[in-house]
């Protein structure tokens, strides 16, 4: 099986659609901020104050490439893996790259209670939310399956993507 790479924005439900994948096809999940956060041995949190969000692209890219040799994973990556075409070419190569969307404003609910997205760290998330999520449409949109996740259960979710994958065998 071609793996499954998830993208989309922060708060689209990329981790825990990944889990819920990994259960119903018995699959491996690999999160690419996880990586990251292992091999830098630092949180994103702290990569970014430390180096900058350019560094951290840097680090994100050599990570996407390691973890997209792999076969047979459910790869969930960051919200700005899609905006460099390098990191897409290498996640599409043994890949089927799904996006999933969601509204700014359900973006903001599911991201609100955590601090631990140095993006979103501003006086207005929302407005930070739509800007970034504006900007980055075009990069989305370059995904194989766009699949809106909006009022579906991680269930839903993932059983729409289980079907969706059934055009790329
Ligand atoms: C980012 C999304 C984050 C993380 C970093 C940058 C982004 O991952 O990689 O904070 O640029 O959208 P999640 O999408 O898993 O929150």
């Amino acid at each position: 099986m071609r793996n499954i790479v998830l993208t989309g924005f922060m708060g689209s439900g990329k981790t825990v659609v990944a889990r819920q994948l990994a259960r119903l096809l018995g699959m491996k999940v690999i999160d690419v901020d996880n990586e990251i956060e292992k091999s830098a041995k630092m949180t994103i949190n702290e990569i970014f104050k430390q180096f900058g969000e350019t560094r951290f692209r840097e680090m994100e890219t050599e990570n996407i490439k390691q973890v997209s040799e792999n076969n047979n994973v459910i790869i969930s990556t960051g919200g700005g893996a899609v905006l460099k075409q390098e990191n897409m070419d290498a996640m599409r190569e043994k890949g089927v790259i799904v996006c999933l969307t969601a509204a700014p404003e359900t973006i903001l609910e599911r991201t609100k209670s955590t601090r631990d997205r140095p993006l979103l760290l501003v006086e207005n998330p929302l407005e930070r939310i739509k800007e970034l999520l504006e900007f980055r449409r075009p990069f989305y949109e370059k995904a194989d399956v766009m699949i809106d996740t909006e009022d579906k259960t991680p269930l839903q979710i993932a059983e729409e993507i289980i079907e969706r994958m059934k055009e790329y065998y």
